[in-house]
């Protein structure tokens, strides 16, 4: 499963690209809106930090516009895979971009149906949001087992995103159902890397080595 970091924060994307497990950046026009500056500006920065696909939203909601929008995102770099709102405007925009050969994310995807229509379309990606489901008392990881099912039966190339994760076992769960991609707050990566037991072993061989009277390995 690919790991990607939902965030448009350039430094804390530096600084996690650096474990060399990162395999992409989301962003959204919240996330670009929370940064500051010139958002085409941080996209491009993204793009020169991390080797893989760098999702960059339209904001236009009406067909022409996306196109047109699509296209300026995807000059940016190669690594721009451009999101697009799962919408009526949105699936006509898919099927023009797909067949540009520009690689579209479809996003805002609440049902398994929603991802098909998307993956018929020409997506390249598409993303369930599992948490703002879980939000509304509603079974976010369900939507993700059924489109990953559905996927499989007709033999679907387009990407299973698990976007909105909010916590550890949304990964845990995304990777056991099969998922091709989670994204997650830089909060959330960062809990998948510890567990109090690595702490303490850690700790309790260091002591003993040095209780022994060893130094350094040169
Ligand atoms: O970028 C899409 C998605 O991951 C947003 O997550 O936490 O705003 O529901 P959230």
């Amino acid at each position: 499963m690919r790991i990607f970091l939902d965030t448009a924060n350039v430094d804390e994307i530096r600084r996690l690209a650096a474990t060399g497990v990162i395999d992409g950046v989301t962003t959204n026009p919240t996330l670009l809106a929370q940064q500051g500056g010139d958002p085409l500006a941080v996209l491009k920065e993204i793009c020169t930090i991390v080797q893989g696909d760098v999702s960059a939203e339209v904001v236009a909601t009406q067909h022409e516009e996306m196109i047109a929008e699509a296209r300026r995102l995807a000059a940016l770099d190669p690594h721009i895979v451009v999101k697009i709102p799962m919408t009526a405007e949105g699936l006509r925009s898919i099927r023009v971009l797909s067949r540009e050969g520009i690689r579209v994310n479809t996003t805002l995807i609440f049902t398994p149906i929603q991802a098909l229509l998307a993956a018929k379309a020409g997506a390249y990606i598409v993303s369930p949001f599992v948490g703002r489901l879980d939000d509304i008392a509603h079974r976010g990881m369900q939507v993700i087992r059924q489109t990953v099912a559905i996927f499989r039966n007709y033999q679907v190339k387009t990407q299973v995103l698990v976007a909105s994760i909010r916590h550890p076992l949304h990964v845990l769960e995304a990777a056991r159902l099969g998922a091709d991609i989670a994204t997650m707050p830089t909060k959330v990566f960062e809990q998948l890397l510890k567990h109090p037991l690595t702490d303490i072993g850690l700790e309790r061989f260091l002591k003993d080595w040095q209780s022994a009277g060893y130094g350094r390995i040169l």
